[in-house]
Formats: structure tokens, C-alpha cells, sequence
């Protein structure tokens, strides 16, 4: 028991390690992941007209008697927390760690979307916010009905600077998980030259697919396509 609480206690254990904070990212980074594909999969139903979207965001609210949607909220909450805390943590320690000249020498190396990585977080995480207030609570809404998710969707995109700021977001999003894909196979232990082909061409393709997906949405609905 002792053992334990020192392994995870944050003060020289497994939360306090580099490697300890590097799997808390990859672990939350791959559910923050794998919903966005759930979601913008289900975000499809669109396409299929009200009564099909409607039904989608009903069965999401009344699963299991409704404890369904607080389950699926409670873990998205934890991972975002978990992933931004370990994100700020690592960026501070390598600050704390690294000599300015080592510094600048990576800065060539590494690509654009890994040194852009907390700021694409942050538009992320600004983003999160706008969205919650926008589709799921109304706040920021310019005419929000509670219950129809589709009257919400079409209404919310009908309006041009949300629409640019949702594409400038998913733009941002593409990036983020170009490079997050990358660095979770690598903490997984994948970086082998092997597969990093494969792990290029894998974090390419759901980037592409994402992105263009959720860019659909206020294009579609801007075009007329979905109204
Ligand atoms: C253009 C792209 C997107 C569209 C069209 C979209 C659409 C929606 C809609 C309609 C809802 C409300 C569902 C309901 O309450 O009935 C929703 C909720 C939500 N979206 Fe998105 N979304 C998009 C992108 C994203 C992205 C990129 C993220 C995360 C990075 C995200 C995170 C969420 C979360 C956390 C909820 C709240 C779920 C809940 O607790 O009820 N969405 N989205």
C-alpha cells in the first residue's frame, strides 16, 4: 500500500516521472481520440435529415435511463483535465530542464505541428468551451431549442464567423492529432523504422478524414446542402 501511494503520489513516483506523465497523455489522448472519430461519425446523421440527427442526440441523451451520457461526460472530463495537466507539467519541466542551445537545436528538428502542439491545445480547449456553450447548452446560441439538436445544428452554422471559427478549430484539430497520433504510437512503443511508415501514413489519414468530416458540417449547412 505504501509502495503504491508513493508510486503515484506526484512527489518522485510515476505521476512525478517524465515517462509517467507521457503515458497519462497517450492513455487520455487516445480516448480524446477515439471519441472525436465517434463523434464525428455520429455527427453524420446530419446528412440523413432531423428525424434521423434528432434520434441520434435522443438515444445519446437516454441511454442506460440517462446515467449513460453523465458516464460518457464524467471520463471526457477526466481525460481533457489529465491531458492538459500532464501537457503543462512536461512543458514546464522541459523549460526547468533543457540549456538554451539544445533548445533551439531541436526547434529545427521537430516538425511544425509537434512545436505547435500547445497552441493548438489551447484554441482547442477555447474552442470546447465555445462549442459546449454554442450546441449542447445554448448560451452563445443565436436561437437555441432545447431538445432539437438538428433546428440547433443548422440554425448554429447558419451564421458565418461561428462557421469560421468552427473550421479555423478543426484546422487546429488536424494538427494537434497529426502529431498527437504520432507521439501515442510512440509511447506505446511503436517508433520502430519499421513502422513508422506506417505510423505516418496511419496518423495522415484520420487527421485528413477528421477534419474534412467536421469541416463538412458548416460547409454543408452554409451551401444549403444541409437545411
Ligand atoms: C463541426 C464539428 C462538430 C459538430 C458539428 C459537433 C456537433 C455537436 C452537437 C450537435 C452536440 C450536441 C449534442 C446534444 O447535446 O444533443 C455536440 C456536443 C459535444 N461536442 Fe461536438 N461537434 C463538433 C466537433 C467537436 C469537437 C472537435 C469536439 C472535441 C474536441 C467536440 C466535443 C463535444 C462535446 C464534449 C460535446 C458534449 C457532449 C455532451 O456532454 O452532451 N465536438 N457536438
Amino acid at each position: 500500500m505504501a509502495a503504491a501511494e508513493h508510486y503515484l503520489d506526484g512527489k518522485g513516483g510515476f505521476l512525478a516521472s517524465s515517462i509517467g506523465k507521457k503515458i497519462v497523455m497517450a492513455v487520455t489522448g487516445t480516448i480524446l481520440f477515439l471519441f472525436v472519430t465517434v463523434h464525428m461519425l455520429g455527427n453524420m446523421q446530419a446528412y440523413l435529415g432531423p428525424h434521423a440527427f434528432n434520434a441520434y442526440a435522443e438515444l445519446l441523451h437516454t441511454s442506460l435511463h440517462g446515467a449513460g451520457i453523465w458516464i460518457f461526460r464524467s471520463v471526457l472530463l477526466v481525460a481533457v483535465l489529465l491531458h492538459a495537466w500532464a501537457a503543462l507539467s512536461l512543458t514546464l519541466d522541459n523549460m526547468k530542464a533543457r540549456p538554451k542551445g539544445y533548445r533551439e537545436q531541436q526547434l529545427w528538428s521537430a516538425t511544425w505541428a509537434s512545436r505547435t502542439m500547445r497552441y493548438s491545445g489551447v484554441v482547442l480547449a477555447l474552442f470546447i468551451i465555445y462549442h459546449l456553450l454554442h450546441l449542447t447548452t445554448g448560451q452563445v446560441h443565436p436561437s437555441f431549442q432545447p431538445g432539437n439538436a438538428y433546428a440547433n445544428f443548422v440554425n448554429g452554422f447558419s451564421q458565418v464567423g461561428a462557421s469560421l471559427f468552427y473550421i479555423v478549430a478543426q484546422l487546429c484539430l488536424g494538427l494537434h492529432l497529426w502529431h498527437g497520433i504520432w507521439s501515442f504510437t510512440q509511447t506505446f512503443g511503436w517508433a520502430h523504422p519499421r513502422y513508422n511508415k506506417l505510423r505516418r501514413t496511419v496518423a495522415t489519414v484520420f487527421a485528413v478524414a477528421i477534419v474534412l468530416g467536421n469541416i463538412s458540417f458548416p460547409i454543408a449547412v452554409l451551401c444549403g446542402v444541409i437545411r
